[in-house]
């Protein structure tokens, strides 16, 4: 296996063969939406707008930006939940960009989503062990006695006691009960989890041990994760390989390590500044000038060209393409 990030813009060719896990090739998804509700004028937003990504098999590829630059859509993009207007997606080497009917139901067996808010994301109706054990009888895995059993076994692996098979959402605490998403997410022993925002409604006395269970199931089972966070501490405490999203692309791609120590991008490099260094001590503060422009009205060349300290006039122009800066580093800014 290698862990070679490929990142090659816009293009639409299938990864090699021996691949990653899960491969995002030139995904685009713009949503059209009503100027007002008294207009038929249609604007689109341009959600995610010519994103390729890799997760390789067992690893973390984090996905951060501020508001609204897209990781929900990706996230959900990546296992099918919405549907690309372009690009394509790739799971174990496999074209799953269109699979539909009793085929994508089988995919859902490989890969599934955690979601950010553990409150309205498990039904308050249903008892845990089937939350948990919804993707058995679906598939034909367990039912009756054999279910609760494993419910109980998995519930226990999540470190939740095994009588909570038989209680309801609204017994249990936030972290509580996002291990009990995260039960859900696992119980078909899935390869490829999208985690959304997995901690960030839970208090943070429990985040860090949300964030260390996935990391055990992870060594475990060899999963990977797509890992959705706004918060750079929650991201450099899970990922190995970081992409920074801005107005539905990516600025910057590189191993946490790498990015964390010495940010290229000056996107990148603003939301560093606010946070302390890993050796102690803290960066120059770089503040960004304005606020984020709507994903309505992606600004033309650089999109990041409004807000940076860096801008050219040539910015303005071109939007630059996403360049492998050095082994691994992927960077779209020719300055950087
Ligand atoms: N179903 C939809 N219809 C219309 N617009 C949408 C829809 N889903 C998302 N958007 C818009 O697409 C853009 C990207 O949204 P997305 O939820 O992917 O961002 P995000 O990075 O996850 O933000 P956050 O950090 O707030 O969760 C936003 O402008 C959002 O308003
Ligand atoms: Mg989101």
């Amino acid at each position: 296996m290698t862990a070679r990030i490929v990142a090659d813009g816009n293009r639409r060719e299938e990864p090699a063969q021996g691949a990653p896990l899960l491969s995002l090739r030139g995904l685009v998804k713009h949503f059209p939406v009503r100027r007002s509700f008294l207009s038929n004028e249609t604007f689109s937003v341009k959600a995610v707008d010519g994103v390729s990504l890799d997760v390789p098999p067992g690893k973390t590829v984090g996905l951060v930006g501020e508001s609204g630059c897209g990781k929900t859509t990706l996230g959900r993009l990546a296992i099918r939940l919405i549907d690309p207007d372009a690009g394509g997606i790739f799971f174990e080497g496999r074209e799953i960009t269109t699979l539909a009917g009793e085929e994508l139901r089988r995919l859902r067996l490989g890969m599934q989503i955690v979601f950010q808010d553990p409150y309205s994301s498990l039904n308050p109706r249903m008892r845990i062990r089937d939350i948990v054990g919804e993707g058995w009888l679906v598939h034909g895995i367990a039912k009756g006695k054999a279910l609760r059993e494993r419910a109980e076994r998995l519930l226990m692996r999540v470190g939740l006691p095994a009588d909570a098979a038989d209680k309801y959402p609204h017994e249990f605490s936030g972290g509580q009960r996002q291990r009990i998403g995260i039960a859900r997410a696992i119980s078909l022993s899935p390869r490829l989890v999208v985690a959304d925002e997995p901690v960030s409604a839970l208090d943070v006395s429990v985040q860090a041990q949300i964030l260390n269970l996935l990391r055990d199931l992870q060594d475990e089972d060899g999963i990977g994760y797509l890992f959705v966070s706004h918060d750079l501490r929650v991201i450099r405490h899970m990922c190995d390989i970081v992409a920074v999203m801005y107005l539905g692309v990516i600025v910057e791609l590189a191993p946490a390590a790498d990015l964390f120590r010495e940010p290229l991008h000056p996107y990148t490099r603003s939301l560093l500044s606010a946070l302390p260094m890993a050796g102690g001590g803290r960066r120059e503060q770089i503040v960004l000038a304005g606020e984020i422009p709507s994903p309505i009205h992606v600004p033309p060349g650089c999109r990041f060209h409004t807000r940076c300290f860096m801008s050219k006039p040539s910015c303005r122009e071109q939007e630059p393409a996403l360049e492998e800066r050095c082994a691994g580093r992927f960077v779209a800014c020719p300055y950087a």
